[in-house]
């Protein structure tokens, strides 16, 4: 690792502007400097480089970053390679202690890694040995309609009943390995037991095919139906999806990922020829999943069971999905008849059955969004249809493809009868024109940008001008969602830094860390917006601190909100009840 202080101060050293005119001629164009974009094809210049931000981005792909940034991007380096390039461009030497203690750390922490995972491999192969001697095991297995070869391709095993039955390949029980991949755990007055017992096992693999965690299913009855690693340093539920690296050549080859529930889903699938199935780990699909599978994928399929619970699933899967969504790439829901699950359809109806639902029968992206909206309203009372605009803004707001987001937005005002530019004008889209500040136009062909969360507006507003966090006051006393606490993270960090932060130094500020996705796609989302890049004015200013003013009532009523809803049923606190009364004095 590289400390953060040398980031900073390298790039309070370098200006983008020389290091991008090194291998991309630029020309100055008002406060900014522009060039055509080295990163795509393009005729006129949307490629833009701004001194004071020292920021470079382009309106027509949406690529941005530092400086930094920019040489890993054009050279294709590596983090600390783009460092220590820029570094010897101005002198400034990578410190030496991390130069020397950077690659033993860093060997140390990946033979820990590889050495956690041999860990699990060894397991799963014990597992795997254990199915074959287990009778019980082997019935079940039968009984679910499992084909001995789908069982070894999965690597399936079982994990006998008894306590310590991992003793028998781990000469060391008491090894804090065994416990750190969850294989074994812990009592509190110091016992040591295996964490799997008399269960199916499913391991669970990362991308390279190294095994980091499992799911062990009951045979039969019991609770839990399903038991899974914990996470661990390896294992991060909300990232990985289970048969991802046994289904990785049939993604490529059908261009297409199914996501299911179930692992039993994903076996069964693939044992019909449906090879290109993955499911979540017991949890929601998150923005990571869908970012995961994108890059796989130009289809991505859901497939929910048609109970409540999969309806619910879908529609979380869906709101998770908007701001990773991409023009070009497609997301599909199926929903399946009730009583069935992808094992129990496909094992009836068979693989041409499946595929034809899966094709016919799922709801594109922007057909489940209006129709689940739709279906939450009146459509037939005014009030209603005011209602469903009312819903579907903030989701609008955060759908990162514009074109995709244009087109739902047209068939909402549709069918709410009003047009698409009431409805801009309703999201507080149309702003008074500005005269003589327009610099850029977007470029020809390019769709217009989509209004975003206030949230992701106010962040928006620090990223590009990191001063205004003198504005920015966040309660510690509050709970703040993701988005708030990056907002308030990055407003501290501004306040703190010595001499004025810069755009770039934001960025770089939480390169690695869990926000990076966030302001990513915050900033790709405000590129959509030339006039985001002009110079702020006084106007500006006073629509950021209008903004922090929103968000503080709207957080304070959610918390009041929370607070309400929980006296109903329980004691509040005594700091909750203090709380609660500032909440609502404030309110008056
Ligand atoms: P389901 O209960 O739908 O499982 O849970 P399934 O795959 O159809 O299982 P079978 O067919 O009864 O064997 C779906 C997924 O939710 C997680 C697991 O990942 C499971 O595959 N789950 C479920 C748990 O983590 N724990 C549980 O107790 C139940
Ligand atoms: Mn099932």
């Amino acid at each position: 690792m590289i400390p953060q202080d040398f980031v900073d101060q390298l790039l309070s050293r370098v200006d983008i502007v020389d290091v991008v005119d090194r291998y991309v001629p630029l020309k100055k164009g008002g406060q900014n400097y522009l060039a055509c974009c080295p990163f795509h094809k393009e005729k006129s210049p949307s490629f833009t480089v701004s001194p004071s931000k020292q920021f470079y981005h382009c309106f027509g792909c949406g690529a941005h970053g530092s400086a930094i940034g920019f040489v890993m991007e054009y050279q294709g380096l590596g983090f600390v390679d783009a460092v220590k390039l820029l570094a010897e461009n101005v002198g400034m030497t990578v410190p030496q202690s991390v130069r020397s203690a950077d690659p033993v750390a860093e060997q140390a922490a990946r033979v820990r890694r590889l050495s956690l995972e041999e860990f699990l491999q060894q397991a799963a192969g014990y597992y795997k040995k254990q199915l074959k001697s287990g009778p019980n095991a082997v019935a079940y297995c039968k009984r679910r309609g499992l084909s001995g070869e789908i069982a070894a391709r999965y690597g399936l095993g079982y994990a006998p009943d008894g306590w310590q039955n991992l003793a028998e390949i781990f000469t060391d029980y008491q090894d804090e390995r065994l416990v750190e991949t969850g294989l074994v755990i812990l009592h509190e007055e110091g016992r040591r037991y295996d964490r799997f017992r008399d269960r199916l096992m499913f391991p669970i693999r990362n991308q390279r095919g190294g095994i980091i965690g499992f799911g062990g299913r009951v045979l039969g009855q019991g609770e839990p139906k399903y038991l899974n690693s914990p996470e661990t340093p390896l294992f991060e539920k909300g990232r990985e999806l289970y048969g991802l690296y046994e289904a990785r050549l049939g993604i490529r080859t059908h261009n297409r990922v199914l996501v299911v529930e179930g692992y039993m889903d994903v076996v069964a699938l693939a044992q019909f020829g449906v090879d290109y199935a993955v499911a979540t780990l017991g949890t929601a699909t998150t923005g990571e999943h869908v970012r995961k599978l994108m890059r796989h994928a130009d289809h991505v399929y859901f497939c929910f069971d048609g109970d409540r619970a999969g309806q619910k699933a879908a529609w979380r899967a869906l709101e998770n999905s908007l701001p990773q969504l991409q023009d070009g790439k497609s997301l599909h829901f199926l929903f399946l008849p009730e009583e069935h699950d992808p094992d129990s359809f496909v094992r009836e109806a068979g693989r041409e059955k499946f595929e034809t639902l899966l094709q016919e029968q799922s709801l594109p992206l922007s057909t489940y969004f209006t129709r689940e909206l739709t279906a939450r309203v009146d459509m037939n009372s005014p009030e209603g249809r005011a209602d469903l605009i009312r819903q579907a803004m903030p989701l609008l707001a955060q759908i990162a493809a514009p074109a995709l987001a244009l087109i739902i937005k047209k068939r909402l005002a549709e069918l709410a009868g009003i047009d698409v530019d009431e409805f801009d004008m309703l999201m507080g889209q149309k702003k008074p024109e500005r005269k003589g500040k327009r610099e850029y136009r977007l470029p020809a062909g390019s769709v217009r940008p989509v209004q975003m969360s206030i949230v992701r507006r106010q962040l928006k507003w620090l990223l590009m001008n990191p001063l205004w966090a003198e504005d920015v006051q966040m309660p510690d006393s509050l709970t703040l969602s993701d988005e708030l606490a990056c907002f308030a993270m990055l407003a501290e960090r501004a306040r703190e830094h010595g001499a004025e932060p810069t755009t770039a130094q934001m960025i770089e500020s939480i390169r690695g860390t869990p926000w990076e996705p966030l302001v990513d796609s915050v900033l790709q989302q405000a590129m959509q917006d030339p006039e985001e890049f002009a110079a702020p004015d006084d106007d500006d200013r006073l629509q950021f601190r209008d903004g922090n003013e929103k968000l503080l009532r709207l957080l304070r009523d959610a918390e009041l909100d929370r607070l309400k809803q929980k006296s109903r049923s329980e004691r509040l606190t005594t700091e909750e009840s203090k709380l609660m009364l500032e909440l609502l004095s404030r309110k008056t």
